[in-house]
This record gives C-alpha cells, sequence and structure tokens, in this order.
C-alpha cells in the first residue's frame, strides 16, 4: 500500500514531499532536534497518509524511546507502536507507525554474520578480542551502521515511508561519505599494510617466517607482544575476507540514498553555528546530487513576536504603563492592589517582548539570506518542555505539516 493523502484535502509543505517518498533522512548537528521531528514526522505520517510507516531512531532519549515502545533492549527490532497507547494520546491513525533503535553493535554483527565467506570466519570475526573495540570506536562506525539498516530495512519492502534519524556525527555531512570511506578502509593501503606479513605467510598460517626481517614488525613484536600483533592481523585478514560483499554493499547504499525516492530533511535551530553547518550540508547535498526536501528551522520564534501591532502594545507598556496597569486594577484582582508594582511588571513586559522582538527579526534576517533553501522550509516554535511523549509528537508534527512549507513563510 503506498501512503496517498486524503482525497479532496490540500496538501503541501512537508505532507506532500513525504506522500511522494519512500525515505526521508533527517540530518542536521548535535543537538538541533533530528531525533525529535523525525519521530514527530513518522507519526504524523502514519495519521495522515495512512500506510506502514518506519522511524529509525538514534539513540533516543530514555522517555522518547518508552513512548515509542522502544524500551527493553530490544536494539534492531522494529516495533508496532501500539493502537492503545496512540489512542490515549488522542491520535487515531490511518496507517501503522513502527519505531526502532539503531544497535550499532547488534548491525555489525549482523553486517559479519551476511559477509563473511563462511560460517567459521564469521565466528572467528565475532570471537575476535579486538573486534568488538574497532567497531565500537571505529570512525563513523555508527553512520555506516545507520545508513546500513536503512537499506536493510527498506529492501523488505514492508514499509511505505522510513523515516531516518542520523546520528550526532561531528560534521552533519560525514555520514553521506559513510559507505564510500568504508569501502576505501576496506581496500585501503593500511589494512594492507598492517597484513601484509600474514598474507605472505598464507591466509591461514597466521605466524610468519618473514616477521623477523622487518624492523617494524620485529619492534611491535617487541612492545605489544606477538600475540597483539597476531591477533591484529588475523582479524583484518579476516575481515577482508568481506571485502567485495562490503564495497558492493556500500555502493548500494549509495545508490538508495541517491534515488528519487530518497529525499534529505536538514534540520537546524537559527543559531549561528548550526544554522552554517546547515547551509553547508545543504550545498554539499546539491553539489553531490542527493535530493534537498525539506529545510526545518527548530526552536524559532513566533511570528507575532515580528508584527507592528505587538510593538505597538510593547511602546506603549514600556512608555507609559499606568493606564493599562489602571485598567487591570478595575478588574480587581486582589494580587494586583498596589498600582505602582503592577505598572513596573507591564514596563517589564513590554521591554522583554522588545528584546525577544529583536530576536525575532534577527531570525527572519537569518532566514531571508538561506542560500540553497529548498521550496519547503517548515518553522517549528520551542515547545515548553521536551518532547518526549506521543501527544507531544503529535504537537510538533501538526506544526511540521501545517506549517505553509513557503520559502519565506
Ligand atoms: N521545538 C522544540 N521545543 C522544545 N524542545 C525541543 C524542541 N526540539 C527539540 N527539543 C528538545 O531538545 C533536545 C534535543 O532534541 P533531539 O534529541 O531531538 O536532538 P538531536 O538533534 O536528535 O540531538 P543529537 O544530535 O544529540 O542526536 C531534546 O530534549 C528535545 O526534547
Ligand atoms: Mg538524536
Amino acid at each position: 500500500m503506498n501512503p496517498r493523502p486524503d482525497p479532496g484535502r490540500r496538501a503541501d509543505g512537508l505532507e506532500a514531499l513525504l506522500a511522494t517518498k519512500e525515505i526521508v533522512v533527517f540530518c542536521g548537528s548535535g543537538g538541533v532536534g533530528k531525533t525529535s521531528m523525525a519521530a514527530a514526522a513518522a507519526l504524523q505520517s502514519a495519521c495522515r497518509l495512512g500506510g506502514n510507516v518506519l522511524v529509525l531512531t538514534i539513540d533516543p532519549a530514555k522517555r522518547l524511546a518508552s513512548a515509542l515502545g522502544l524500551e527493553g533492549g530490544l536494539g534492531n527490532v522494529e516495533r508496532r507502536v501500539p493502537d492503545d497507547a496512540l489512542k490515549r494520546a488522542g491520535i487515531e491513525p490511518r496507517g501503522e507507525l513502527w519505531a526502532a533503535m539503531l544497535d550499532t553493535k547488534q548491525g555489525w554483527d549482523e553486517l559479519v554474520l551476511r559477509h563473511a565467506p563462511d560460517e567459521e570466519t564469521a565466528m572467528r570475526i565475532l570471537e575476535n578480542r579486538l573486534y568488538h573495540n574497532i567497531t565500537a570506536r571505529f570512525v563513523q562506525s555508527h553512520d555506516y551502521i545507520a545508513m546500513e539498516r536503512l537499506y536493510e530495512v527498506h529492501g523488505t519492502g514492508k514499509y511505505d515511508l522510513i523515516v531516518i534519524d542520523t546520528p550526532p556525527t561531528r560534521n552533519a555531512i560525514d555520514f553521506l561519505d559513510a559507505p564510500a570511506r568504508m569501502a576505501d578502509f576496506f581496500g585501503g593501503r593500511l589494512l594492507r599494510w598492517l597484513t601484509m606479513p600474514y598474507r605472505m605467510g598464507g591466509r591461514r598460517g597466521a605466524r610468519m617466517i618473514n616477521v623477523a626481517s622487518k624492523p617494524f614488525y620485529q619492534m611491535a613484536d617487541r612492545i605489544l607482544g606477538s600475540q597483539f600483533l597476531q591477533d591484529i592481523a588475523e582479524f583484518f585478514l579476516n575481515f577482508q575476507s568481506m571485502y567485495d560483499g562490503f564495497v558492493e554493499r556500500a555502493h548500494a547504499v549509495e545508490r538508495l540514498l541517491r534515488e528519487r525516492r530518497t529525499t534529505f530533511a536538514v534540520v537546524t535551530t537559527l543559531e549561528a553555528a548550526p544554522l552554517r553547518e546547515a547551509e553547508f550540508f545543504m550545498e554539499q547535498l546539491l553539489a553531490r546530487k542527493y535530493h534537498l526536501g525539506a529545510l526545518i528551522l527548530n526552536q524559532t520564534l513566533p511570528a507575532y513576536l515580528r508584527s507592528p501591532e505587538g510593538a505597538r502594545v510593547a511602546d506603549l507598556l514600556v512608555t507609559d504603563p499606568d493606564p493599562a496597569a489602571r485598567a487591570l486594577m478595575d478588574l480587581a484582582v486582589p494580587a494586583l492592589e498596589a498600582p505602582d508594582r503592577t505598572a513596573r511588571v507591564l514596563h517589564t513586559v513590554g521591554e522583554s517582548f522588545r528584546n525577544f522582538s529583536v530576536v525575532a527579526k534577527r531570525e527572519a534576517e537569518l532566514r531571508g539570506e538561506l542560500a540553497d533553501a529548498p521550496d519547503v522550509v517548515v518553522d517549528v516554535p520551542r515547545f515548553e518542555g521536551d518532547i518526549h511523549d506521543l501527544a507531544g509528537l503529535v504537537e510538533v508534527g501538526r506544526t511540521l505539516f501545517e506549517s505553509d512549507g513557503s520559502r519565506r513563510g
């Protein structure tokens, strides 16, 4: 079943975008709201567009994970968010919402089992003392596994829409390169060099004859102990047996990300650093021919802070708060008995509005200056408190889908 918007109901912005795509990748710099926006967009899609919608989250906050039914360390297993839980949050979804959480360790194990030439090699890798350490520390290990999982899940054909969250990388662009880097690594010089003496001694004969003749290996042998060096080499030799599978797979993941059915939603706040990174990221996506579908400006200030009417009220409260204070006093609220104090509070409120209004105008300027922005630009205001339950996700999701979706809105 393909997700289809309600006939007769006009859909545009993010909703229209998600109705025509199978994969949407939420990306952006650390802490800008990727996980929250991805979960909210998935829930909203299940509600309005129908079909089977999966959100693949990465390290969600505990409360959000449990709201999505992901507690209990089930890792990569996809679970359906129960209709009961949705109903309790006041939601009647047209489709099914599924959720999963990325488990990097499990992702690696599955990868090894899939690509190792035989079961014996797979077991040797999985049992190697270095294996866990290396895969856990591997630069961009998370990125690669996230993309890998996406490919795997998409291949099952079970979902009409997959919304994928991305890891908090130092640089949002990292995960785009992850498949290619992984392929490079496996075919790279470092691995060839590390394993050279062992390869010379034959694949299975891990102990080599010619080690003693090479000063580097001789020294490493003395410092690290021969067992250590042997472990490393054995590990990489086994790992290299998966090279072809890995490279082929990395290219397939890259192709999937480039297809028309995949789109990217860049999330950012309007603070200088994340915004700069979002701009760079959008530029890179376009340059590399990925589909840039939406820009989500999270935690923005509301438009009324920029309205002339609001400014007039604030001016009045700052310059002459007394009439407003007297009008309030006429309401005979007991707490407002002291007219001076009421006037001072109103004055402060007016000033505070003016301050917020300066920030809101600055935000609007930054928004207007954005280069390479896609057709769909969505504002999400800052909500009170964290977004940690289904009701919160519904609220965010509505904003995502109902924002006018225009470039300058
Ligand atoms: N519009 C918003 N209003 C209020 N709180 C928000 C909003 N957006 C995000 N948050 C809160 O900000 C925090 C960070 O959000 P989130 O975890 O979604 O960011 P992230 O980009 O996934 O972070 P990381 O890069 O660490 O994965 C969370 O506590 C979330 O509830
Ligand atoms: Mg996150």
